[in-house]
């Protein structure tokens, strides 16, 4: 490809890419007439609640678990009001709580963290690799007797390397559960992510690849915790299937049934989501293909590294990250590429917060608690097990100078051709004139 103007568009240049960039919100972007029409039904239907409303009606929220199983492969879905609370429940369904330990990487949503000091469990934060996903090795390294799962985030769009993590989880017989909330429709090896560790969870929020502004989901092959984290996000089961006899009867098994909480998904979430779901093929491929004529265009160019991918097809292309020399160089890269019209952003600046990065989790850092006895930190369940846990921000420095080094530029799925070949220009333009 050739560089038409190469006078930078920050030192006066024209700019490489003319036309608009689009919001990441690669599903909510498309809500139009499907959407529309899903919620109106349900008004007509006058059916609004998950669990009952007129005979001659199906929940929309159950046809969609139903819908997206049969999307990610696995047998039990269970729709929640978020990400957060699907983490918080699977945890709970896993027997995750008090003296417990859980691993998870220092570069995702906070609240990956957060849902494992929700069920009462202690965060052991580890490093991310070039992959910028769980680094497997130093996930072994932080194993002790404590440790009961592992939150596997594909982050970024991205899958984890599942074979090692599957397979340091097994020998120390550490539960997987994956968060999927940026990576919705993304495979490993020909599974769709959330069907490979013994659970998953999807976020549906607005900025995620399929939306109703909020949402989520539990994913797993397994019954037993399918129904635990049923009765979590249900009060206690007050809706358990089959009708009076159902609702009312009597734990089936030790563990089945136990107070929780209100997570459950509202129908006019499930409809706008059952037509969401029809869109994600569509999404997926046009974001690949973006990100591949992009990609092909700029690849080999001196200095710049891209992320490696544990599995370019799972891949789902939301984003194109690239390594450069250093971080000042990164930090330079970004501004220029505004400049050229091209939306992109370095996380090389640490003074600047972002949630997605362990050292700006000031609660967790902190050890900050809602009340003050300092639990899960100080609690006699983990104490006694010798538990004993310190963060301070630089703990893991590979993932910090990774991030520090890394130019993002998002890939929605609405760029055209034209748009992709400007924003590969926009790239090579600032290689040369920076690299
Ligand atoms: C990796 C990751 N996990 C969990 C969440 C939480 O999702 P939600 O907002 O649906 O609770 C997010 C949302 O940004 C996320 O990016």
């Amino acid at each position: 490809m050739e560089v038409h103007n190469k006078k930078l568009a920050i030192e006066g240049g024209p700019k490489a890419k003319t036309t608009p960039n689009f919001p990441m919100y690669p599903g909510g972007y498309e809500i139009g007439e499907l959407e529309k029409q899903s919620v109106i039904d349900v008004i007509n239907d006058k059916y609004l609640f998950r669990y009952y409303g007129p005979a001659n009606v199906e929940s929309r929220v159950k046809k969609f678990e139903e819908e997206f199983t049969a999307k990610i492969g696995v047998k039990y879905g269970l729709a929640t009001n978020s990400c957060t609370s699907a983490l918080i429940a699977s945890l709970i369904a896993l027997g995750v709580g008090p003296g417990d330990e859980v691993i998870v990487p220092g570069y995702t949503f906070f609240a990956s963290c957060a849902s494992i000091v929700a069920a009462k469990a202690v965060p052991v934060i580890v490093e991310v690799d070039d992959s910028l996903t769980v680094d497997p090795d130093d996930f072994e390294r932080k194993i002790t007797p404590r440790t009961k799962a592992i939150i596997a985030v594909h982050m970024r769009g991205a899958p984890c390397d599942m074979n090692r993590i599957m397979a340091i989880a097994g020998k120390h017989n550490i539960k997987v559960l994956e968060d999927v909330a940026q990576s919705t429709g993304g495979s490993y090896l020909g599974n769709r992510l959330g069907s490979i560790g013994i659970m998953g969870a999807f976020s549906f929020q607005y900025h995620k690849i399929i939306t109703a502004g909020e949402g989520g989901m539990v994913t797993t092959n397994d019954q037993r915790l399918i129904d635990r984290a049923m009765a979590y996000h249900d009060t206690a089961a007050c809706w358990r299937p089959g009708g009076p006899a159902g609702r009312f009867a009597k734990a089936r098994y030790e563990g089945e049934l136990f107070p929780g909480v209100n997570y459950r998904m509202s129908e006019l979430t499930g409809a706008v989501m059952r037509a969401q779901l029809t869109r994600l093929d569509n999404l997926l491929y046009r974001m690949k293909s973006n990100k591949n004529r992009i990609k092909n265009a700029v690849s080999g160019t001196k200095g710049i590294e891209f992320r490696r991918l544990n599995d370019v097809e799972g891949d789902t292309a939301i984003v194109l990250i690239f390594y450069l020399p250093s971080a000042e160089l990164a930090g330079k890269f970004a501004v220029a590429l505004n400049a050229e019209g091209v939306g992109a952003s370095s996380l090389h600046d640490k003074s600047v917060p972002d949630w997605h990065i362990y050292n700006h989790w000031d609660m967790i850092l902190n050890k900050w608690t809602a009340t003050p006895d300092g639990c899960p930190y100080s609690c006699p369940h983990y104490v006694d097990k010798g538990g004993k846990i310190e963060y301070s921000p630089d703990m893991n420095p590979k993932t910090l100078e990774l991030l520090s080094r890394s130019v993002h530029i998002d890939i929605p799925p609405q760029l055209s051709p034209e748009d992709c070949d400007m924003i590969a220009e926009g790239i090579l333009k600032v290689a040369e004139a920076y690299l």
